[in-house]
């Protein structure tokens, strides 16, 4: 066949499908296309599983879906980060049994960094924003400095997969190449794009981003399990003898992926999948709440959780519900393996987003309010899947501050501030002087780089190669 007519009939069946759904739109340029255009087009088009989506529009594009009506909700059990009376038998096992999973090879460090960071507005991938307080380094460049330090410490190469989406790939890839995969091997570097799926306006019809582009986004992190298994990563892992997987975001530079403690309590307790949850700041507070349902372990939104249960509390006057998701996960690579068959899908939640589009008489809009429909798995809706779930509870203000608004909360600068405080804490607890103004906030900006220590208790035995630290100071301690 001709290039021509395999063009002309990949049109005709993409016509076919796309004219009994009201979604014919999308071809209203296609006179004016070249051929790389329409193929690109079409290509897109041929991607899209109308069997899912056809449903998904009628329940979540055009009408919003139920509320979540889960019942029989209680909180979950939570391992602290100190043994509680009794436990400590099983904490000594669980500290040996990390850190032997992970010199023995078998934990792998995943970061996933396919999302769009529209609320940051950074102008590139966000695993490129120059995270470090000190010395300038990228979120991507502090993770490959805590798989190189862990890695050193155990004696044992570590390896990185890194979900990106379609739409960043090629700038994440050529940014590892650009920086020499950071001093890690290329082949213990593995990155992959996740699936997308159309976006659509509040009727269902899909939004075109140009002429020859539909307007496409990424699946949610919850796509993460399929893109795993579709790209190979799974069996990579696999044939390396990995067998749990360290799953965080890319936007948390304060992640510990490599945490002996909560990796053996997950294996101890046989887990096949787990949770780092930290005591809600509020009642109320936006978080997902990971509660206990049927038996199962699962992470109910905080607008789906009852307000009676959200203040309810214990005989001791604490919160009863407090244990806030942090999306940090261990995953066991046999309970990937297992969960993700021909028929696997996790929940769609819809999220109501600005996407940029082209109107019928082709000219570009970027809206200020919401205009668009987004479909989205979530990965902690996997919970409820795994067999077993260890919680573990850590202190937020050690593990957790992500970059998510361009001010104020949740910033890049609160970041930047978390870094330094926990650092700040750190060398206090060694015994180092940190000078601190009247207000008690450091007088100072510090980085503890991974190589140097990775914890509290690291950096206690390297205490004798910090120097003074004098008011106004900037240090980058590695
Ligand atoms: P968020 O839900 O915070 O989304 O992602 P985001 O894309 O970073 O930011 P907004 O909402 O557009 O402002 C949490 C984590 O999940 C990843 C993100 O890269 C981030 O690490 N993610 C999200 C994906 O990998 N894929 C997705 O489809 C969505």
């Amino acid at each position: 066949m001709t290039n021509d007519n395999n063009i002309q009939t990949r049109h005709r069946n993409a016509l076919d499908q796309l004219a009994p759904r009201g979604q014919e739109h999308v071809f209203r340029w296609w006179d004016d296309l070249g051929d790389v255009d329409r193929i690109r087009l079409l290509n897109d088009l041929e991607s899209i599983n109308w069997t899912v989506l056809d449903e998904l529009i009628t329940t979540h594009v055009v009408a919003r879906p139920d509320s979540d009506h889960t019942t029989d909700i209680r909180p979950a059990p939570v391992h602290r980060q100190t043994p509680d009376a009794g436990q400590e038998q099983l904490y000594d096992r669980a500290l040996k049994r990390g850190r032997s999973l992970i010199s023995q090879g078998k934990v792998a460090a995943f970061t996933v960094a396919g999302g769009q960071g529209t609320r940051l507005g950074f102008d590139g991938p966000k695993g490129m924003v120059e995270v470090s307080p000190v010395g300038e380094r990228t979120l991507f460049q502090l993770f490959a400095d805590m798989i190189v330090a862990a890695g050193r410490r155990h004696d044992v190469t570590l390896p990185w997969y890194v979900m990106t989406s379609p739409a960043n790939h090629d700038e994440t890839l050529n940014y590892f190449s650009s920086q020499a995969f950071f001093g890690l091997r290329e082949q213990d570097v593995r990155l992959f794009p996740q699936a997308m799926l159309p976006v659509f306006d509040r009727s269902g019809r899909i939004l075109m981003a140009d002429k020859h582009l539909i307007a496409l986004a990424p699946d949610g992190h919850g796509g993460s399990l399929k893109a795993l298994v579709a790209s190979g990563a799974l069996s990579d892992m696999q044939q390396r003898g990995v067998e749990v997987i360290s799953y965080f975001q890319v936007d948390n530079p304060l992640v510990k992926p490599f945490d002996p403690l909560f990796l053996g309590l997950h294996a101890e307790t046989g887990s096949e999948m787990s949770a780092k949850v930290t005591p809600k700041a509020h009642d109320l507070e936006r978080v997902g709440n990971v509660c206990m349902s049927n038996d199962r372990v699962r992470v109910i939104e905080y607008s789906d959780l009852p307000e009676e249960l959200a203040h309810s509390t214990n005989t001791d006057g604490s919160r009863k519900f407090d244990a806030a998701n942090l999306a940090i996960h261990l995953l066991n690579v046999a309970f990937v393996d297992r969960v993700i068959g021909q028929a696997f899908q996790l929940p769609y939640h819809r999220a109501e987003k600005v996407a940029t589009y082209v109107d019928d008489t082709g000219d570009k809009h970027t809206p200020e309010k919401p205009n668009a429909v987004k479909l989205e798995t979530f990965v902690f809706d996997a919970l409820p899947l795994a067999d077993k779930t260890l919680i573990l509870e850590v202190d937020r203000a050690e593990e957790f501050a992500p970059i998510k608004n361009a001010t104020g909360d949740d910033s890049l600068a609160s970041a930047k501030d978390a870094q330094v405080a926990r650092a700040c804490r750190w060398l206090e607890d060694s015994g180092v002087h940190v000078p601190r103004t009247k207000d008690g906030q450091p007088d100072l900006s510090v980085v503890i780089a991974p190589s140097l220590a990775m914890d509290a208790n690291e950096l206690r035995a390297a205490s004798d190669h910090i120097p003074d630290l004098r008011s106004g100071g900037w240090y980058l301690l590695e």
